[in-house]
């Protein structure tokens, strides 16, 4: 049995966040450092049922750690990352997956793939992700509830689980289902969406650099309230396509259904882009707010303006060249 490390985080915050909040980040990271037993796992530390974790080593910062948004840029906090969470099958309350999530035991873990691959199969979790591959992405998340946070993940690129799977020509899209287990995940005995959670991208959004395989935050396996052991991250789409604690992997030739759009058509398409200009049925999808960002004088976070594509533009614009994006939201 190991101790627990402490909560550090030791890529070079000071050129991302300005001095004075990089050491009170410290600080609270400080704080959080308890001294709860992790269980050895292969070369790494790794927590078996709870959302303390050990810092993963050599991890590789790309071009893509910071891509759009500039040298100033704050981390949100770990505390709000952690327990400000969506995660339904834990409860529908932002704090819910904090306080539920514990039960869920995230090893070992088996991830069913299956459809048009050339490599069907009943994968170990550390099959799929290869240590070597991690990387740490800081990227913008954009909730549909019009709040966000900027997150330094660690994970791999879907793109190279892909090319390790061997789609055939007729895979169109994948798809991804989280674990459905009324025993781990109290908020599955509410009706409030269909179980399992299901989500699904094109492949080439799929193959798209920017999407992530994550399977850590702050340079730490990934709380389990975050979508332990591994949950997607397509950081140009609004929150809810990030499906968390991913059981299986399909690829389809059709598009595949997706939890958001069965249960309220109206108001979640398939594509669920980042877009300013398409509203929500209920409420203007325009502006957002930082989690920890800036407050006005009565000390609420100020509303900023929300980015196309949620600030990726550049690198994925192409993948809707010639789409009507009103139609396809
Ligand atoms: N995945 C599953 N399985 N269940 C969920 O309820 N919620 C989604 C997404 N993935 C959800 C999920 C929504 S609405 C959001 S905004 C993000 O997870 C939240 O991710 P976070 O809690 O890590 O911020």
């Amino acid at each position: 049995m190991l101790i627990r490390n402490m909560h550090t985080y030791d890529i070079k915050s000071s050129e991302i966040t300005p001095k004075s909040a990089y050491f009170s980040r410290r600080r609270l990271l400080k704080s959080l450092a308890g001294g709860s037993a992790v269980v050895a796992f292969g070369p790494y530390a790794l927590n078996n049922n709870t959302s303390a974790a050990t810092k993963i080593p050599n991890l590789k910062r790309t071009k893509w750690t910071l891509k759009s948004l500039g040298e100033s840029v704050k981390l949100t906090s770990y505390d709000d990352i952690t327990s400000y969470n969506n995660f339904y099958e834990f409860g529908t309350s932002k704090g819910d997956p904090k306080r539920n999530a514990r039960l869920l035991k995230t090893r070992p873990w088996t991830i069913i793939v299956d459809g048009h691959t050339e490599n069907p199969g009943r994968y170990a979790f550390e099959d799929l992700v290869k240590f070597d591959q991690l990387e740490e992405r800081v990227y913008r998340f954009r909730c549909v509830e019009a709040w966000s946070m900027v997150v330094p993940w660690v994970g791999i690129p879907l793109a190279n689980i892909i090319r390790k799977l061997g789609p055939t020509s007729n895979a169109k899209y994948i798809a991804f289902e989280t674990l459905a287990d009324s025993k781990q995940m109290p908020g599955i005995r509410s009706r409030v969406l269909n179980w399992p959670y299901v989500e699904g991208l094109r492949l080439d959004e799929a193959m798209n650099p920017l999407t992530l395989m994550a399977i850590g935050l702050y340079g730490e396996i990934l709380p389990n309230q975050n979508g332990a052991p591994i949950r997607l991250v397509v950081p140009w789409k609004y929150g809810f396509k990030s499906i968390k604690s991913i059981v299986r992997i399909t690829f389809s030739e059709e598009q595949p259904p997706t939890s958001w759009n069965l249960s309220a058509p109206r108001e979640y398409g398939f594509y669920s882009n980042v877009n300013p200009e398409v509203d929500h049925p209920r409420w203007s999808q325009a502006k957002e707010r930082l989690l920890g960002g800036p407050t006005n004088m009565l000390g609420f976070v100020t509303k900023q303006p929300t980015l196309m594509f949620n600030g990726y533009t550049e690198e994925v614009e192409g993948l809707y060249q010639g789409m009507d994006l009103n139609r396809h939201f």
